[in-house]
């Protein structure tokens, strides 16, 4: 406890748990997206990789709880620090910065609030089945939970898709800052690094976003569809 709140007090333990949680969330994406492209593959791929999941619940719920604790820190830690930068007077830290200011670095904050609004909606949606619950209870030919279904159902509606992709700009834009500062805060800020490191932050996010977009896009233009 006491390391903890030691961690938690000093600003390069601020910036180090930012890193590693921020790097944690990007591994969960890249995983996450890899289950979400089954889809590509067919209803029985994408089913039964659910029951896969659900097949060791302890497992489920130690991963599921890590997460949560993992992403409450991020917005917790990020939202001090924020408060904390903008405190301190703007010439204390004129100097000291290896990554410019650029829109994305300066609106961490809001992408941040809103993709954990988006967040708090997708649960509701896919995990919960509390929006659009006509989509979530249904089971397919082997009684299994049929989130293929599911998915596609929703996503054929428009608003539903359209909601999904502006989210998936917003992460996009959140990881092309956050991506090269987190290698900054574990100390790769040397003048040769960053530029590389930038374009690098900028190659994941753009990765992810076409991965992810590629799902909602696939099912309005037709190229996934209902068994
Ligand atoms: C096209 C984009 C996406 C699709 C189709 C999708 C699909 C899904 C589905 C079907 C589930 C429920 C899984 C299950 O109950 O077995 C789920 C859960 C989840 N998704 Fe997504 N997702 C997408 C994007 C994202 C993004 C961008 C994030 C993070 C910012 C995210 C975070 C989560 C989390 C944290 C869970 C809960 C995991 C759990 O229940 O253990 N998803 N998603």
């Amino acid at each position: 406890m006491v390391v903890i709140s030691r961690v938690f007090r000093s600003s390069i333990g601020r910036k180090t748990t930012m890193a590693l949680t921020g790097a944690a969330l990007v591994l969960f994406l890249f995983a996450h997206l890899s289950g979400n492209l089954l889809l590509f593959a067919g209803q029985d791929a994408m089913n039964a990789y659910g029951v896969t999941l659900r097949q060791f619940p302890i497992l489920l719920w130690v991963a599921r709880i890590g997460l949560i604790v993992v992403f409450v820190t991020h917005v917790v830690i990020g939202t001090l620090l924020t408060i904390e930068n903008r405190r301190a007077r703007p010439e204390r830290y004129h100097n000291q910065k290896s990554i410019q200011s650029t829109p994305a670095s300066r609106s961490m904050m809001i992408t941040g609030l809103l993709l954990l609004a988006y967040l708090v909606y997708h649960l509701l949606h896919f995990t919960l089945g509390e929006t659009h619950s006509q989509y979530f209870n249904l089971t397919d030919a082997q009684g299994r939970h049929d989130i293929y279904s599911m998915v596609v159902l929703s996503f054929q509606q428009w608003p539903i898709s359209v909601a999904y992709i502006i989210a998936m700009g917003l992460l996009a834009f959140h990881l092309s800052h956050g991506i090269p500062s987190l290698f900054q805060s574990i100390g790769w800020n040397g003048p040769r690094f960053m530029p590389l490191l930038s374009k690098l932050g900028l190659a994941i996010a753009v990765l992810l976003l076409l991965g992810y977009i590629s799902i909602p896009v696939a099912v309005l233009s037709g190229i996934i569809g209902l068994p």
